[in-house]
């Protein structure tokens, strides 16, 4: 990926280089609505501080030169939250869309939405296209926003596409239909605001994640806490099934 080092967060200082980098990091982003509670703010207020630390994330993982990051803005159950706060969270949404879409191009990253967005707003699948299309021939990390996406509702729409005209299908050939399918699978996971579940986010994608679950609300996760998550990767032993034997020999 290209230079990314005019981004303003320097990582040196808080992961040492021999430490070995998730290649692909997905995250939900819990807890803005009670750390605005706990400030006495309408939930609202947690949203838009939430922005500040995704675009933390972004500009993190980039300058590590990640190949991916995954973010789970919308989940296809939170149509189901009150109306003004699903109208302002579409509404922040077109917003960050616009004024982060410069800054995601000046820094070689491709940008594109997973998820069924047919059930936005016109001006907000519009903004989604421009920002993918502005980014789409970057090499440098890819930035997935999972808006409207359901885990359950990714693996049908790739069964559907799959069973068209074709009789035997394997994993491989299925795989290529669900969202995320040209880059590596999530190495870690991280849940912010306590809950420790996945909460239909990528069920098949996150089959051999590493998960990492804190307390801390996601707008109060900073740098240090995201080096922190990344430690605690680089501490893991992957088997993918094998002993532990057959890996340390390998
Ligand atoms: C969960 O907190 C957060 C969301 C449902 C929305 C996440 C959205 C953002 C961080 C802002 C938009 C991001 C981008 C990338 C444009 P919650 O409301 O469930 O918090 P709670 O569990 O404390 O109630």
């Amino acid at each position: 990926m290209s230079d990314a080092s005019h981004i303003s967060h320097s990582c040196e200082d808080i992961f040492p280089a021999r430490l070995e980098l998730p290649r692909h990091i997905a995250i939900i982003m819990d807890g803005n609505g009670r750390w605005a509670q706990q400030r006495h703010l309408p939930r609202f207020a947690g949203h838009k501080s939430g922005v500040k630390s995704a675009r933390m994330a972004v500009e993190v993982c980039a300058n590590f030169h990640l190949d991916a990051l995954t973010l789970f803005a919308f989940s296809s159950e939170n149509w189901k939250r009150p109306r003004t706060e699903v109208d302002l969270l579409m509404n922040l949404f077109i917003s960050a869309l616009r004024e982060e879409a410069a800054s995601l191009h000046e820094n070689n990253i491709r940008m594109r939405v997973i998820g069924d967005r047919t059930a936005f707003s016109d001006k907000l699948q519009k903004r989604i296209d421009e920002v993918e299309t502005l980014t789409a021939g970057n090499d440098g990390m890819t930035l997935s926003i999972a808006a409207n996406y359901g885990g359950r509702w990714d693996i049908l729409q790739a069964a559907r596409q799959a069973v068209t005209g074709n009789q035997g299908i394997d994993e491989e050939q299925f795989l290529r239909h669900l969202s995320l399918s040209d880059l590596p699978e999530p190495d870690l996971f991280i849940r912010t605001g306590g809950e420790q579940r996945i909460s239909n986010f990528l069920l098949w994608q996150l089959a051999y994640t590493e998960l990492y679950f804190t307390d801390t609300l996601w707008p109060d996760f900073d740098k240090s806490h995201l080096a922190a998550a990344m430690r605690d990767y680089a501490g893991r032993q992957r088997r993918f099934g094998r002993t532990a034997e057959q890996v340390e020999k390998a």
